[in-house]
């Protein structure tokens, strides 16, 4: 059985001590939560010392929202796999759409971000999703899958193992407008056909696709009802513990 996940994406918002109050929230509402349901929040770089201390002794995962493409060395303004796993992170999100759409993020350096992060033994969420020009044109398919072989086919059976895959419709994230629940299944339903193609269909039944873009409580029980939809990857409703929670009691 693929595992359930709930993972909160905080972006560049709060501050440490407010980063700090939320994690606390969370990590003190988390008990209620049934068992076989993951949760992870992912802060910003500046927190997750604090936040791994907040969360310590909680079901509560740590997660970076990105890492470099290199090992380490003069690489200004860079946080490198190591120093994440030094502040006890377990995972690290990559190739966020804002990542790919700010800050040039290609296919060509994920793959190099998701070889680092995998030695280091993190966790790896892996964002894909279209934009709403590919989606009018009806690309979204093949954007999606191409952007899955362009990094995953890299990596092996094994490697999937610890590799989350993230849908995320750019045209959703932070709109309000989310992704129908049947618009959401049939690209999930894509994705798990794409991996199956290359690792065998256990691999891909076993792996843990989430949807992101405007999740929240009102929606996420008919997003997560869908047979290929194992979570969600949450932006602005993680910043409130309360709802959060809520769409993690959402299956
Ligand atoms: P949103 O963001 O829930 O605020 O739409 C989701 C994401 O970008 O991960």
């Amino acid at each position: 059985m693929r595992k359930k996940i709930v993972a909160g994406n905080w972006k560049m918002n709060t501050t440490v001590p407010e980063g700090i109050e939320l994690a606390k929230a969370v990590a003190e509402k988390s008990a209620q939560l049934p068992a076989n349901v993951g949760l992870v929040v992912a802060p910003p770089f500046t927190h997750l010392a604090a936040v791994a201390e907040a969360i310590k002794g909680s079901r509560v995962e740590l997660s970076a929202q990105n890492c470099a493409d290199h090992e380490k060395g003069a690489y200004t303004g860079e946080v490198s796999v190591a120093m994440l796993k030094s502040v006890c992170c377990q995972w690290t999100i990559l190739g966020h759409s804002e990542r790919r759409q700010y800050y040039g993020e290609t296919d060509g350096k994920l793959v190099e971000k998701v070889k680092l992060a995998l030695s280091a033994g993190l966790g790896v969420i892996l964002c894909v999703g279209e934009n709403l020009d590919e989606r009018e044109a009806g690309k979204h398919f093949d954007v999606v899958a191409g952007q899955i072989k362009n990094v995953l086919y890299n990596f092996s059976a094994e490697d999937m193992k610890s590799i989350v895959v993230a849908y995320e419709p750019v045209w959703a994230i932070g709109t309000g407008k989310t992704a129908t629940a049947e618009q959401a299944e049939e690209i999930h339903a894509c994705i798990r056909s794409v991996l199956a193609d290359k690792f065998g269909r256990e691999v891909a039944e076993d792996t843990t696709i989430l949807y992101g873009g405007s999740c929240k409580p009102s929606n996420a029980r008919e997003l997560f009802a869908q047979p290929d939809i194992d979570g969600g990857l949450i932006g602005g409703a993680a910043l409130k513990a309360d709802d959060f929670i809520q769409i993690a009691l959402s299956f």
